[in-house]
């Protein structure tokens, strides 16, 4: 499916469970977890779009499982948690990553949209964390919470998404120190801007995005299989010791500022070294 540094087996046997893996990050996560042995079920609100992503996976071989529901609902998620273990034997690698998010500023945001995306985010991640605990202390399983960046500054018009994301990191934190003696681990992956994915037209479309690309430190947007990779990495027994951590894999987006001054006037004002004077 793509191009590995892992093994084609080390998730051989384990099944993960993805929310809003049909389609984006998501789905670029489910493949890699595919591609290197494991069964896929899925979860998400198109029933559509999970099938066709589903049929792209077992055109390649994979087992695969898809209940339609919202996260937003504690019915749905115990109920396709339930019906995946049925159907695939049970769940070693819950990936939280049904999320939701359009740009707006908070004065002009009103109390429902504000509630929505946490509902969305960090509700329907409580929600998920909540009714698989007993598959996952039975499996010694792992919880991956797709996260993000914006929290760790001020984010313009994402305020409701950074509240949810900074949410979730403490949920990441507490549940690692609370279900560790479970045998579960708990981390996160916060990804940065990746292209041709739902999120980065709803949030830097067009020149925007150009934008953007030209102020991340590595050059380019990332690819959903640098997400997908890092979940392996993080679901593979070299991460046996890490938990509550959330991984930032954004090519050093977040942490690079623009230059205070243009660099030509930089230029300018370098003093000649006294050697060569
Ligand atoms: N700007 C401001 N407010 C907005 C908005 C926008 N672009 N889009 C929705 N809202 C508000 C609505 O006005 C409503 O509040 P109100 O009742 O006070 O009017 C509230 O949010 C709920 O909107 P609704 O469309 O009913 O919610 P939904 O549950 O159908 O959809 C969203 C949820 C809004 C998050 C929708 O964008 C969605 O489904 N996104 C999923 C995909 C996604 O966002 N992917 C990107 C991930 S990075």
């Amino acid at each position: 499916m793509q191009s590995s540094p892992f093994k084609s087996d080390i998730l051989k046997g384990k099944v993960a469970f993805i929310t809003g893996g049909g389609s984006g990050i998501n789905f670029g996560v489910a493949k890699a977890l595919a591609s290197h042995g494991a069964a896929i079920a899925m979860m998400g609100r198109r029933e559509e779009v999970l099938q066709e992503a589903c049929n792209e996976l077992a055109g390649l071989g994979v087992k695969t499982f898809f209940k339609s529901g919202d996260v937003r609902s504690p019915e749905a998620c115990e109920a396709a948690i339930e019906a995946a273990v049925q159907n695939l034997g049970r769940i070693d690698i819950l990936v939280n990553g049904a999320a939701g998010n359009f740009l707006c500023p908070p004065e002009l945001l009103s109390s429902n949209g504000f509630k929505t995306v946490i509902d969305i985010d960090l509700n329907g991640t409580f929600n998920m964390c909540r009714y698989a605990y007993k598959h996952l202390k039975e499996s010694k399983g792992l919880i991956l919470n797709i996260s993000a960046t914006l929290h760790y500054v001020g984010t313009p018009f994402q305020s409701h998404v950074s509240a949810a994301k900074a949410g979730i990191d403490a949920l990441t934190i507490n549940l690692a120190a609370e279900w560790g003696p479970d045998g579960i681990r708990v981390c996160g992956i916060a990804p940065g801007p990746i292209g041709d994915t739902e999120g980065m037209r709803r949030l830097a479309p067009g020149e925007a995005g150009e934008k953007l690309k030209k102020a991340i430190p590595l050059g380019r947007f990332g690819a959903t299989e640098d997400i997908g990779l890092a979940a392996v990495f993080l679901a593979s027994s070299a991460a046996n010791y890490i938990t509550g951590e959330t991984l930032v894999v954004d090519g050093g987006q977040w942490l690079a500022k623009p230059p205070m001054v243009p660099r030509e006037l930089v230029e300018q004002m370098i003093a000649k070294p006294k050697k060569d004077a």
